[in-house]
């Protein structure tokens, strides 16, 4: 089930020049939304975005009635997100898409691989984790220290590692070759650039664990109609907005090896 509904933009933070994070409000009973799914933003007063956007569920409180959105600004559409102050409204059509399999046992362990604003849903992801008595370790990757906002806020739900390319912060280097990386997990969780995700995939397989990618192709329509979004998969092509946009690797041999 999903709805199309006007939130209300009630806090707004900048994270440095290419973040912002917005939390919003509904305003009455929310539906229920699960890590790793999306909303479809309306980018209203822009004449060069007609389509809305596909951006991550960063946080969700049910009770509050409150989504939370951290948008990297890339174009048009994301430039003119990042203009809306606290009081605007923001139309969404929510939850989107099929997110990431969240049924650990207590105890069991779990790598949480980020990068780029591929970090959004993964905060939602770490406390739910955690909730469930799931071991977690975070690995966040960037170009830079500055380009991996809101790391400290994965601190609670687990171990926080960090991978800048420059040494700014953490391991000097990509994700996959900072020593977390090479242990065993249970199950690991990736969202971020291709080329990471399809490294961490490859590794995964390699070693026999349990992965899921939450893939960011283009999107239009978000409710699989238009099938601008597909991707090749092992069982044929899918639909990333409607079947995924997370997807077990065990049917992405043809995604990751390529
Ligand atoms: C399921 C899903 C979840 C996403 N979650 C988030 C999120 O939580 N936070 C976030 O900041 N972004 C997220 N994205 C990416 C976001 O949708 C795009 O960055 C956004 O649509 C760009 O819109 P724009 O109008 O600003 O850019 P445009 O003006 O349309 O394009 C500007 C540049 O961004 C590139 N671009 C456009 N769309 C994408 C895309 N989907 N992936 C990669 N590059 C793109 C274009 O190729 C172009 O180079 C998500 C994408 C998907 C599919
Ligand atoms: S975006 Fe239209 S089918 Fe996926």
């Amino acid at each position: 089930m999903k709805e199309i509904h006007d939130f209300t933009i009630i806090g707004r933070q900048q994270l440095g020049d290419q973040y912002f994070r917005l939390v919003i409000e509904h305003g009455g009973q929310m539906l229920p939304v699960a890590p790793g799914q999306f909303v479809e933003v309306l980018v209203e007063g822009s004449r060069e975005v007609m389509l809305r956007r596909p951006i991550s569920v960063h946080d969700v409180d049910a009770a509050r009635g409150t989504l939370s959105l951290l948008v990297q600004i890339v174009g048009h559409g994301t430039r003119r997100l990042a203009e809306l102050k606290e009081g605007d409204r923001l139309n969404l059509v929510y939850p989107l898409g099929h997110g990431f399999t969240t049924d650990l046992t207590p105890r069991t362990s779990a790598l949480l691989v980020g990068g780029g604003a591929g970090i959004a849903p993964l905060l939602c992801l770490a406390k739910c984790l955690k909730a469930k008595e799931v071991q977690c370790t975070v690995l966040l990757g960037g170009r830079t220290s500055a380009l991996i906002p809101v790391r400290d806020e994965f601190a609670p739900y687990g171990e926080l590692c960090i991978a800048t390319d420059d040494g700014s912060l953490g391991h000097k280097g990509l994700v996959v070759v900072h020593p977390a990386f090479a242990k065993t997990y249970d199950m690991i969780y990736t969202c971020g650039p291709t080329p990471m995700m399809k490294a961490v995939a490859r590794s995964a397989a390699e070693r026999g664990i349990r992965c899921e990618v939450s893939l960011e192709n283009m999107m239009a329509c978000g409710v699989g109609a238009c099938l601008c979004c597909v991707t090749d998969t092992d069982q044929g092509h899918r639909c990333v907005c409607k079947e995924g946009p997370v997807f077990d690797i065990s049917t992405m041999k043809k995604w990751y090896q390529c």
